[in-house]
């Protein structure tokens, strides 16, 4: 499977098999996250990983999605903004760009191990730190729920045709 391939076979997954994840598996997809590019190298992440299941009813009150209680696992994603790269002209703090590229990491490896995966950014970030008991300094910035995926079909997700966003030379 070449690159372009393995990104568009990764699609939101909102409904999962009642099938536990193998360690390794999570371990893998880790590991995919762990050793992505960061501003600086300042690699300011953390993630919590979900398997127990009265712990994964706690993260569901954090979204309420009925398809949410379908994951065997949740990976929580934060961003550590005491180590973030800022940029000293503008004070801009990379964490957000560090972590969302560690997180599509992890989801582009799941789909290559046959698992899948949603972002879920709309959740109650204030209850979700509470849950966790986590420092001020980590953001809560995503839910990632992850397992195998019932499969069903799906209308394929429109992206905009490339002339609309690639600009060659010139704006
Ligand atoms: C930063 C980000 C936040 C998202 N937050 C949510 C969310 O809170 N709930 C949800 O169901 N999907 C969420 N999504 C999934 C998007 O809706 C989905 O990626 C988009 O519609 C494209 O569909 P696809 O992932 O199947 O290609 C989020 C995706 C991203 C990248």
């Amino acid at each position: 499977m070449n690159f372009i391939e393995l990104a568009s076979q990764r699609s939101s997954v909102r409904n999962f098999e009642a099938k536990l994840v193998e360690k390794e598996k999570l371990l893998y997809v880790l590991e995919a996250a762990r050793i992505a590019p960061s501003a600086a190298n300042f690699q300011p992440w953390q993630f919590i990983v979900v398997t127990d299941p009265e712990i994964i009813k706690l993260v569901q009150t954090v979204y309420h999605r009925e398809w949410l209680a379908t994951a065997p696992a949740i990976i929580v994603a934060m961003g550590d903004h005491k180590k973030g790269w800022r940029r000293k002209s503008d004070g801009k703090d990379f964490t957000d760009i560090d972590v969302a590229i560690s997180v599509d990491h992890l989801t582009l490896a799941a789909t290559e191990q046959g698992l899948g995966t949603c972002w879920i950014c709309n959740f109650n970030t204030e209850r979700c730190g509470e849950i966790f008991n986590v420092p001020d300094n980590l953001e809560m910035i995503a839910l990632i729920p992850i397992g195998y995926p019932v499969i069903e079909s799906k209308p394929v997700k429109k992206r905009d045709p490339i002339e609309q966003l690639v600009h060659w030379n010139k704006f």
